[in-house]
């Protein structure tokens, strides 16, 4: 298949690209599709059709659930029922927005969506082209990240074109996505709610609007069989191996050297440039190690381009800090396949 890459504008897309994009989903074809947190590969939720082909382009088990995305809160009557009394309070703080919620699921909503689980994944996304493509359609959008299965979430359209080209008729590139990192996800069906992924949206803040939440930071191997969805530890993974340095920061930079020069590459941050320039060790930055926003950003694009360096090792030092870092940990940890290394100062 050939696949084609229209360029669209992020903020005012033309309707004549949403409608050739649209056309394609209501005959039940897939479409890549960029939103705030990462490009989403977007199908009709209401064609099974479409939902299989979802799981064949990706290569993603049916057993991982899809997230259902809307454009307006009437489209959520087709997806959930038995509302819970914080979605109003959730919805309306962050949506449109990085947060998924989960909730009882419709009983006429394909099983396949769910993996056969009785909630359902809802999310409203804040950019301009997915809204509109949702709209145009006249459908929910299911939209896993339009990755192949495990590899790190894309950010840009070439991601897309370099997993899943071939795979799919159309991408809509508007460029490189503002957050970089999928969207926290919230299950309101559990007693306290659980936040079951740290993404776009700090955990604090859900903990300020609701109160009582719990994170659960369970993880497991891959050959384990997952509980629940979104446990897998491989994940997000580069083919270079990773490995993650946490804690003091004194004995980084002595615990970076000690790799061999010619087959590491740092991914550091922008502080750490000049030594690593002045001690001729290949490195990338993933920016200021005091902004994390700007790390999310550019994570995942990051740890694809380093993938296409001539290195047999990747390293790099796990960002300090709340907010979004709290997801880059989550993404790193996952990434490195769990390869973690406490450095201490004693
Ligand atoms: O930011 C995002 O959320 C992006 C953009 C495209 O919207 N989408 C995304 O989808 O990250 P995906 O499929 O790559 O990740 C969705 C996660 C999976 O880990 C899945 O297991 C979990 O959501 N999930 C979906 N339905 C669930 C459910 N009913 N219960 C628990 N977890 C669920
Ligand atoms: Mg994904």
């Amino acid at each position: 298949m050939n696949t084609r890459i229209l360029t669209v504008s992020a903020t005012h897309p033309a309707p004549a690209l949403i409608h050739e994009a649209a056309h394609l989903i209501q005959r039940g074809e897939l479409v890549a599709m960029p939103t705030e947190t990462v490009y989403g590969l977007a199908g009709d939720a209401l064609n099974p059709t479409a939902v299989q082909a979802i799981f064949a382009a990706k290569g993603r088990p049916s057993s991982d659930p899809l997230i259902v995305h809307v454009a307006d809160f009437d489209q959520l009557h087709f997806i959930a029922r038995d509302i819970p009394a914080q979605f109003s309070l959730l919805a309306s703080t962050f949506w449109p927005g990085p947060l998924t919620i989960i909730l009882p699921k419709h009983p006429l909503l394909d099983t396949r969506i769910t993996a056969g689980r009785d909630t359902v994944a809802v999310r409203m996304p804040d950019h301009a082209v997915a809204r509109a493509l949702i709209q145009q359609s006249g459908c929910p959008l299911v939209a896993p990240s339009a990755n192949l299965f495990s590899r790190p979430s894309p950010t840009t359209a070439a991601h897309v074109m370099d997993d899943l080209g071939g795979r799919i008729p159309l991408i809509l590139d508007a460029g490189a996505c503002r957050i970089g990192v999928e969207s926290t996800i919230i299950d309101i069906t559990a007693h306290p709610p659980t936040v079951l992924r740290h993404g776009g949206v700090p955990a604090e803040q859900l903990t300020t609007l609701l109160g009582d939440i719990v994170v659960r930071q369970r993880i497991i191997g891959t050959h384990e069989a997952a509980p629940a969805p979104g446990m897998l530890l491989k994940h997000y993974a580069p083919r270079t191996p990773l490995i993650v340095y946490r804690g003091a920061t004194t004995h980084l930079y002595r615990a970076i050297l000690t790799h061999p020069q010619d087959s590491t590459l740092w991914l550091c941050y922008d502080e750490d440039v000049v030594y690593a320039q002045t001690h001729h060790i290949p490195h990338m930055s993933l920016g200021s190690h005091h902004d994390s926003t700007t790390i999310a950003r550019n994570l995942f694009a990051v740890l694809r381009t380093a993938d296409h360096a001539d290195t047999s090792l990747l390293v790099v030092a796990e960002p300090q800090g709340d907010g979004v870092a709290a997801a880059v940990r989550d993404r790193l940890f996952r990434a490195s396949e769990g390869r973690v290394v406490v450095l201490s100062d004693t």
